[in-house]
């Protein structure tokens, strides 16, 4: 097992999806660690997605918010944190487009908050302490149809989530640039498979197939995004916690790029043939929307850098890791049943109709 200097963690957001495979990792890997979750439990907040770790001694939930400076104090006082491992953020596009706001408090209020908790804490002593900042491509901007987004690409958001998200990436750096923090900062591309939340596309299209419901595809469906298995990814934050270098940006990506129009007839296609039901006919189901505002075209890592310097390379092959992901929702009919009744009917209903 590789050793870590990293003796009590935090993870921020560790209840969300990215941050529960993340979590659980780290739970499992280093059972020497003491891991502490902390997570506000909005709508996208599932303690679900942790149950079958949850009773492992060195694993401690709260239920707080990253804007609360004196909470942070305690839990840094509590804990002796010397590592940071910050995933919470508000995350979906839509969402951003109708409450841009929400996504300036926890995004950009709440990364700054962690950021001078941690800067205070740590004062004097940095040595072994890494403040690690999850982040995303999406902070580039858009690609036309060739190129790939590098460490070295200008950051040029579009929207009020990557705009977010974009000011918390330079907090970091100004934290690293000015007080010595040791920070670093990792853009991923998107992220799929069990645990996420069916607001985004794919988990999205998943439930609609299971209950026969209109598969809806923004414009033309002529978008591409770059999928990687989440596990995958946070395999690939393990590494760079462990073997990154303070100051340092890495892209994670795994070249897999697919039009939106392309993964849902894929999507369509394996879940036909779960479900035995004829081939075609969720297809039939697919129905042209609205365009998102802003919608940008094209995202693409270029991961040469985490690969060459760190070995990093995806394990999973897209049609297999869609396929896990599907088996994972089919198995998981509770899991989907709880996050789609309530509040998730009244926001599908307020973007989709009905
Ligand atoms: P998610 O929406 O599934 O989870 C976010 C988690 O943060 C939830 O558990 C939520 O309760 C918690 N949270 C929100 N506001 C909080 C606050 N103020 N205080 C404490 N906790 C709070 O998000 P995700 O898709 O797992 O993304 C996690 C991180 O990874 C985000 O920073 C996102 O920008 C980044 N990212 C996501 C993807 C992707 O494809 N999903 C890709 C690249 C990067
Ligand atoms: O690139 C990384 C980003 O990927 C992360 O930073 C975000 O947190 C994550 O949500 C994701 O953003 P996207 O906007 O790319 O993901 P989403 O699943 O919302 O949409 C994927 C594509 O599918 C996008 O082009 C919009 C389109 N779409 C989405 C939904 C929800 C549709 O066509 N119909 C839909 O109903």
């Amino acid at each position: 097992m590789e050793s870590t200097h990293h003796k009590s963690i935090l993870i921020t957001g560790g209840a969300g999806f990215i941050g529960s495979h993340l979590t659980r990792l780290f739970v499992i890997k280093y059972p020497d660690t003491r891991i502490v979750n902390l997570d506000k439990l909005t709508y996208a907040g599932n303690l679900e997605n942790l149950k079958d770790i949850e009773k492992k001694d060195n694993y401690t939930f709260i239920k707080g918010d990253i804007c609360d400076g004196d909470l942070l104090n305690k839990l840094f006082e509590q804990y002796a944190f010397d590592g940071v491992l910050h995933c919470a953020a508000e995350s979906h596009v839509d969402r951003s487009i109708t409450d841009p706001l929400a996504f300036v408090k926890t995004n950009v209020l709440g990364t700054a908050t962690l950021l001078n908790v941690a800067k205070e804490y740590w004062k004097g002593h940095f040595e072994g302490k890494l403040f690690y900042h999850i982040s995303t491509d999406e902070v580039y901007g858009t690609l036309g149809e060739t190129g790939f987004f590098t460490e070295e690409t200008p950051y040029d958001p579009r929207s009020p989530y990557s705009a977010s998200k974009a000011s918390s990436d330079h907090f970091v750096r100004a934290y690293y640039h000015t007080y010595g923090l040791p920070v670093i900062v990792s853009n991923c591309s998107n992220n799929y498979g069990p645990y996420h939340f069916p607001e985004k596309l794919i988990p999205l299209c998943i439930n609609n197939i299971i209950h026969n419901k209109p598969l809806p595809i923004y414009g033309k469906g002529e978008n591409v995004r770059d999928w990687l298995f989440v596990e995958d990814h946070v395999r690939a934050i393990d590494l760079i916690f462990h073997k990154g270098k303070a100051g340092e940006t890495y892209n994670i990506g795994g070249h897999n790029e697919w039009k939106n129009i392309d993964i849902i007839r894929e999507l369509c296609r394996q879940m036909d043939n779960k479900l035995g039901r004829a081939a075609g006919t969720s297809e039939k189901l697919i129905t042209f929307v609205k365009d998102r505002a802003g919608h940008d075209l094209r995202y693409a890592i270029d991961p040469t850098k985490l690969s060459e310097e760190l070995g990093w390379k995806p394990a999973l092959q897209f049609e297999e890791g869609l396929a896990r992901t599907i088996d994972w929702y089919l198995e998981n009919g509770e899991w989907l049943n709880h996050v789609t009744s309530g509040n998730y009917q009244k926001y599908y209903e307020g973007m989709y109709g009905s």
